[in-house]
């Protein structure tokens, strides 16, 4: 990474749905899906944002594309045509910045039409967002795209369902890269995959990143996915970020006790690593819709005290630049 340039800032977004019961449809609760969280995300790098299922990931992903509505916050990206807060857009003024931010799902088969050809599938976004451009011009786009990611030229008549999970991967990448876009979201792109796929597809998108000048944000549940391709990691729980910092300190070192939770369960390299501190956690992950007062991980933490039920902890900005929401752990001199 040269530059400390921005493409986006995520400032106090909470997403928190309404849960509606009884004959007339009140609302009685909510899910705190994300309870203000804050986090930028420098040009050219690779985000890497983990946590277990439930924790806010994809609806961190999906409200800033404004698939889901946030309750609150602001997600300012710096476009080529300025600084703007996503938020405060109606529908046809987001159209030309959704063209510069594209997502990549877990499962692109979900999201293709069985009955479009892979060349109709990756010029869909052209027709959106490049009205202008002929069928000649299409064609040649998804034939230059097809190769970007591996795949054959003759291959852009074939359907969905001829090609493999990595192939149909291969397929919602360049899709993505259609309308040449600066930052994209990956929510699990390889947790589908098998092993030995899943390194050829990240493979893929760190090579396109260099070449292309893509920033990532790159959703994983386990921090092992994210440790090869992440210049930063950030860790969430319940719908609030824990931990933020450079890849190699937070999975070499990490600081807040849930962040050294989710090591413990990932398999490491070296044995004689696994074999130091073996942190296993408690219980489940308490309902969003039933979150904890105070610190969110209070009920699984195995340094909580009595006033960590008092104020929820806002990440604080540690010597070595990291930051972590606890504010009784420090850093190994
Ligand atoms: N449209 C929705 N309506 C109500 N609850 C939702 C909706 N989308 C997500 N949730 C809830 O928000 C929480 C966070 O979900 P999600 O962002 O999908 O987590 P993750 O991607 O980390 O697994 C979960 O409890 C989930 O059930
Ligand atoms: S604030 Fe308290 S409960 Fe939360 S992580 Fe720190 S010690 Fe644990
Ligand atoms: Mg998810």
């Amino acid at each position: 990474m040269q530059t400390k340039e921005k493409v986006l800032e995520v400032k106090g977004l909470k997403m928190h749905f309404p849960i509606t019961g009884g004959v007339f449809s009140r609302v009685v609760g909510h899910v705190k899906a994300l309870d203000g969280i804050n986090f930028d995300v420098i040009k050219g790098e690779t985000l890497g944002l983990v946590g277990e299922s439930g924790c806010g990931k994809s609806t961190t992903g999906r409200c800033i594309i404004r698939l889901n509505e946030p309750t609150a916050g602001q997600v300012i990206f710096h476009s080529e045509r300025g600084k703007v807060d996503l938020l405060e857009l109606d529908r046809d003024a987001m159209r030309p910045y959704r063209s510069e931010i594209q997502m990549i799902f877990q499962d692109p088969y979900s999201s293709m039409n069985p009955r479009m050809t892979v060349m109709d599938i990756i010029s869909e976004p052209l027709l959106i967002h490049c009205p202008e451009m002929n069928q000649k011009a299409r064609e040649d786009a998804v034939h230059y795209l097809l190769d970007k990611v591996g795949l054959r030229k003759d291959q852009a008549m074939r359907y969905p369902h001829e090609f493999s999970g990595g192939q149909r991967q291969r397929i919602g990448i360049a899709r993505a890269l259609s309308t040449n876009p600066k930052l994209i979201i990956a929510d699990e792109p390889v947790s589908a995959l098998d092993v030995s796929v899943q390194a050829q597809v990240i493979n893929l998108m760190m090579d396109l990143q260099e070449e292309f000048g893509l920033t990532y944000i790159f959703i994983a549940h386990g921090l092992s996915v994210v440790k090869h391709i992440s210049s930063r990691i950030a860790v969430m729980y319940l719908g609030n970020m824990v931990e933020l910092g450079d890849a190699e300190q937070v999975y070499n070192h990490p600081v807040h006790p849930y962040t050294k939770a989710l090591l413990s369960a990932t398999p490491m390299a070296d044995p004689r690593a696994e074999k130091k501190q073996r942190i296993i956690l408690q219980g489940d992950v308490p309902s969003p819709t039933n979150k904890p007062s105070g610190c969110g991980f209070r009920t699984r933490c195995p340094l909580a005290q009595a006033s960590c039920a008092e104020a929820a902890p806002e990440l604080r900005l540690l010597a070595s630049g990291r930051k972590v929401a606890c504010p009784f752990v420090e850093e190994a001199e």
